[in-house]
């Protein structure tokens, strides 16, 4: 993403919230994982959405019209010793020339300097309930300016949540963040490749999740956007598996639920394959039945379609499906007005996908489904799950959980499927893994 990308969307959200208004975001802290290690550092998608800002203990502070400069970093000063263990720090000087600051202070000042921005201001953007400590000081600069009321200054008198304005800016995905998102979602199509190619039976589910970032590490990109699920026969029927430390028996299934996340951006991208290579005959009518209902899903995805098209168009086809194959009894119609197709279909169709795998805007508007707009990236996943011991089930149905996901891109005259290069019919699939 280039340092224009990021300035086009502080300018896009100064326009939102006008003059006399200031928005204060601050990024993620460092977490512990234990003792003294942390976890890689990963800033707060929304403080990254508008600056690139990589670096911790960094707060933005946007003032639409302020002379001295509308865009304000405060971060981390350059200090040789730290930088001698734990490399280069941007700095003051950094935070503008590399990251476009119109001014830069170090963060151990916020509290001197920020109050006294405040109270030149009207309107406070915050997202509060995010960052707790951040809260509390915010709570306690107002108060401080609140105490100066006799010498003529005054208290902003309004706040808005700023994350309502940001998530709806970030659910429109520009051009080279639609590039980016394509990017990502090709790498993990090539690692879901990758694991099909090389998939044996006996080999362990954790030997393919390091496969997946490996081949994720070989393309480039270090992060997965969430924890790999890969579950071999009946672990596929756990949602959230993510243990991954079985053997991968002969004559099941694995489902790989896995993606990168690129410069930030997730990918979201699920296939199922036969261990073996070859899909029985239940394993063969269920997974069809999955692909059907996901290609009737991504045909809904248009602009002007509501959100929920292509969810309605899974739940059809699969209920009906369901019906052929027994699994369930009665008129589909019914069926699916008493929900019954959620023995097998108990999660949605899918999600926004952005920076965040499960993304940021409203899926409805006063009550009603959003309709589906160009720019708008989302997942299409169902799926069928039918663990080991489910009732009124036979017995060749049982210790099965499919689940085809795609990344979808809504374009001007329909869609465009980022991660198409994931193979995903039977034919595809088997011949791949035959070779
Ligand atoms: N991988 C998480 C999801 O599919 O929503
Ligand atoms: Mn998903
Ligand atoms: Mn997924």
């Amino acid at each position: 993403m280039t340092p224009t990308e990021f300035a086009r969307r502080r300018r896009q959200l100064m326009r939102i919230m006008g003059k006399g208004s200031i928005a204060i975001l601050p990024t993620a802290p460092q977490c512990t994982r234990s003792n003294d290690v942390h976890y890689r550092y990963r800033p707060d998608s929304d403080f990254y959405y508008l600056t690139g800002f990589p670096e911790p203990e960094a707060v933005a502070v946007l003032i639409p019209g302020r002379e001295q400069g509308e865009y304000i970093l405060f971060c981390r000063e350059k200090d040789p010793k730290k930088e001698r263990w734990d490399g280069s720090l941007a700095g003051i000087e950094g935070a503008k020339a590399r990251y476009g600051a119109d001014d830069a202070f170090p963060i151990a000042d916020l509290d001197d300097i920020l109050p006294r921005m405040l109270e030149q201001c009207d309107k406070v953007f915050y997202s509060m309930g995010s960052d707790a400590e951040l809260d509390q000081r915010m709570s306690q600069w107002v108060s401080r300016i609140r105490a100066k009321a006799r010498s003529g200054v005054h208290p902003p008198q309004e706040f808005i949540a700023l994350d309502h304005h940001l998530h709806d800016m970030r659910l429109y995905k520009s051009r080279s963040e639609a590039a980016l998102m394509r990017r990502a979602a090709k790498i993990s199509a090539a690692a879901h490749r990758e694991l099909m190619k090389t998939c044996r039976p006996g080999m362990n589910e954790l030997e393919l999740e390091g496969r997946f970032i490996d081949a994720c590490y070989k393309r480039g990109t270090r992060e997965q956007a969430y924890p790999p699920i890969v579950g071999g026969g009946d672990n596929a029927t756990v949602l959230h598996y993510i243990h991954n430390n079985q053997p991968l028996a002969d004559g099941d299934l694995v489902l790989v639920d896995a993606g990168c996340e690129l410069e930030c951006y997730a990918s979201d991208i699920t296939r199922t394959f036969p261990v073996n290579g070859r899909f029985s005959a239940p394993q063969r009518q269920l997974y069809q039945l999955v692909l059907d209902a996901q290609l009737a899903a991504i045909a809904q995805v248009k602009p002007g379609n509501a959100y929920d098209a292509p969810h309605k168009a899974a739940v059809r086809v699969l209920t009906r499906g369901l019906v052929k194959l027994g699994l369930l009894k009665g008129k589909p119609a019914r069926l699916i007005k008493e929900e019954k197709y959620k023995k097998f279909f108990m999660h949605g169709t899918g999600h926004w996908l952005g920076l965040d795998v499960h993304d940021v805007g409203d899926y409805k508007i006063d009550g009603h489904w959003r309709e589906l707009e160009p720019g708008m990236v989302l997942t299409i996943e169902p799926g069928l799950y039918i663990p080991k011991g489910t009732r009124g089930v036979a017995k060749k149905w049982q210790g099965i959980g499919i689940r085809i996901e795609d990344d979808v891109l809504v374009t001007r005259d329909g869609h465009e499927v980022l991660s198409k290069d994931a193979p995903k019919t039977i034919e595809e699939i088997e011949s791949l893994m035959r070779a």
